[in-house]
């Protein structure tokens, strides 16, 4: 028998005060030898403060990139061009439109919005002690006693689980497993008290009994501090966990976008119900093999203007699929589905 994965409860609804992010028409597009290559090609969706916001799809699908695009941290050559708009205490500021070196852009990033990664080595100089690098995120952001900060590091490395903290926190990451340096680093995300926090795969390097405590501590910190969360995973199971919104992204596009419960329990669009079938637990009827999605998501350089899985697709049908990109279709109260199956119906 292969155990259902829990669906976490939806909250309370949202509110239009709890709107602290609005992503409206996304673009990240990387000029190459090639041609452009359209990574976040048009997606919006809004986060809210007190809710995670889940991303699937696979590998290459433009996960990463959405979230180095809010970050304003997108590699060269890479452009950005929509709306971001943040809003804190009755003020809105459009991230889409400030330069990434800016005062304010520093302000934001690691301060309001902090993010943590799969590779906790990525974050972490070897050459500091784990607390002086905590301490060192708060002084980036102009608090500067620094009793206060080592106190701070000392709280937080504690909080999320590390033991001994008062003394580990003169140790170096090296010296940390990977399941510890994983929560150093969340201690680190979490130092300026962010409103927004981004993981981006944060538990694929880990083994699966810390991956579950990892998550356990993501969701613990989200409800203690009423932060709202970007949880991107390719592990449908942690998203099924952890989320409230899910938003299935595929080749730069937001495909589907719902509730938990309608997106992984109701599955609409072919991708997401084969992203279902290739793992156990959902979308699995006794009796049923679990399949993989044949082919691969391949690199939208210059993409046509036409559905991107359409290549891939169980339901694929040349009288129907021809024409451009289909429009996002509700197909229940806050349930979205980017395919002509529904454009068709409406
Ligand atoms: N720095 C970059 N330069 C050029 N192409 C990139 C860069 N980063 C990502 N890409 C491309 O953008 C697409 C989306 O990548 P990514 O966001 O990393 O996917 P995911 O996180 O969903 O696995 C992929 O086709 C990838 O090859
Ligand atoms: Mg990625």
């Amino acid at each position: 028998m292969i155990p259902q994965p829990q669906v976490r409860h939806d909250q309370a609804p949202v509110t239009e005060s709890d709107l602290l992010l609005q992503v409206r028409d996304l673009r990240t597009y990387f000029r190459l030898d090639e041609g452009m290559l359209k990574a976040v090609d048009g997606i919006s969706f809004n986060v809210y403060r007190n809710r995670v916001l889940g991303m699937v799809g696979e590998s290459g699908c433009g996960k990463s990139v959405t979230a180095q695009s809010i970050l304003q941290i997108v590699p060269k050559p890479g452009v950005v061009q929509g709306e971001m708009l943040w809003h804190r205490d009755g003020q809105t500021v459009d991230i889409g439109g400030l330069d990434p070196e800016s005062e304010e852009m520093r302000a934001i990033r690691g301060n309001e919005i902090a993010m943590i990664f799969q590779e906790p080595m990525t974050a972490f100089s070897p050459v500091h002690t784990v607390g002086n690098q905590l301490m060192e995120a708060y002084f980036v952001h102009g608090k500067l006693d620094e009793a206060e900060a080592r106190a701070r590091a000392v709280e937080l490395l504690d909080l999320v689980g590390i033991p001994a903290a008062d003394r580990r926190v003169d140790e170096y990451t090296f010296q940390l497993s990977g399941g510890m340096r994983q929560r150093a680093m969340i201690a680190m995300a979490m130092m300026n008290r962010p409103r927004m926090l981004i993981a981006d795969e944060p538990t694929t390097a880990l083994d699966v009994t810390i991956q579950a405590q990892i998550l356990r501590l993501i969701r613990r910190l989200q409800a203690e501090t009423g932060a709202a969360v970007l949880f991107i995973s390719h592990n449908l199971g942690a998203v099924a966990n952890l989320a409230n919104d899910v938003a299935v992204m595929y080749r730069g596009k937001i495909v589907e976008f719902g509730t938990v419960r309608q997106v992984l329990k109701n599955p609409q669009h072919p991708y997401t119900v084969a992203l279902l079938q290739s793992i156990p637990g959902f979308g699995y009827r006794r009796g049923d093999r679990l399949q993989s999605i044949r082919g691969s998501v391949g690199v939208p350089i210059d993409p046509p203007d036409e559905c991107p899985f359409r290549g891939r697709c169980d339901r694929f049908d040349p009288a129907l699929c021809g024409g451009s990109m289909p429009a996002s279709v509700e197909v229940e109260p806050g349930h979205q589905v980017a395919c002509v199956l529904y454009e068709a119906r409406s």
